[in-house]
């Protein structure tokens, strides 16, 4: 996993606990001195101990904590790569792109990143399909990136889900402006 989602993750840990919560997660997902840095790759088993750590001393619910931590790296993701992003587009525009001009950019600059593969429809209407495929099943991740992604841009999202036949989920999202 890319160092930048380790360096957010504890970024995040330190705004909505402290700086001794981080410390306690790493001890207790056994690696005391792991220092993480946003231009290296990680192995996922790291990001697995991590979180399970931060759910257990956290006490939040798996899904909610990947979630709000989605929401919180949206505008860090945003601002890594906002030389892709034209000012024009809005989180519908992004979102159909996100498959074709970013994670297609993460993978090519960043050798060992293996961001997942989205399949984005557009439904019309500010309605969007999008299919989650990636064996990591972080659709919580995905669900926060894109309210977050959202909320960049004053609109809500409204999300429903159902499982795909071969695993994965397909998110149906509305988009509006945020009331
Ligand atoms: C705004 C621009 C975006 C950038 C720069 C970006 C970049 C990245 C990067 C660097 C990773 C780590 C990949 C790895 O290390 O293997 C990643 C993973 C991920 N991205 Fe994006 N991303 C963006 C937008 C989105 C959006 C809008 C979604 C919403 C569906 C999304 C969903 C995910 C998920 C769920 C993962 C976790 C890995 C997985 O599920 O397999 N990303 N992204």
């Amino acid at each position: 996993m890319h160092g930048v989602v380790l360096t957010k993750l504890k970024a995040f840990v330190e705004k909505n606990f402290d700086e001794n919560t981080w410390q306690a997660i790493l001890v207790e997902a056994d690696m005391p001195d792991a220092v993480f840095v946003p231009i290296r790759m990680y192995p996922d088993e790291q990001l697995g101990a991590i979180a399970a750590a931060a759910v257990k001393l956290s006490g939040m619910p798996p899904n909610e904590l990947l979630e709000s931590f989605g929401r919180f790296l949206a505008p860090h993701l945003k601002e890594m790569y906002a030389a892709l992003i034209p000012k024009s587009w809005r989180t519908e525009e992004l979102l159909l792109h996100v498959e074709d001009t970013i994670h297609r950019v993460v993978r090519m600059k960043n050798p060992g990143a293996e961001p997942p593969r989205l399949q984005f429809t557009s439904l019309g209407d500010g309605e969007l399909q999008l299919d989650y495929t990636s064996k990591r099943r972080m659709e919580a991740l995905a669900r926060g990136i894109m309210i977050g992604i959202a909320e960049g841009y004053d609109e809500a999202l409204d999300i429903t889900e159902s499982p795909l036949p071969d695993g994965g989920t397909r998110m149906h999202i509305r988009v509006s402006s945020a009331a």
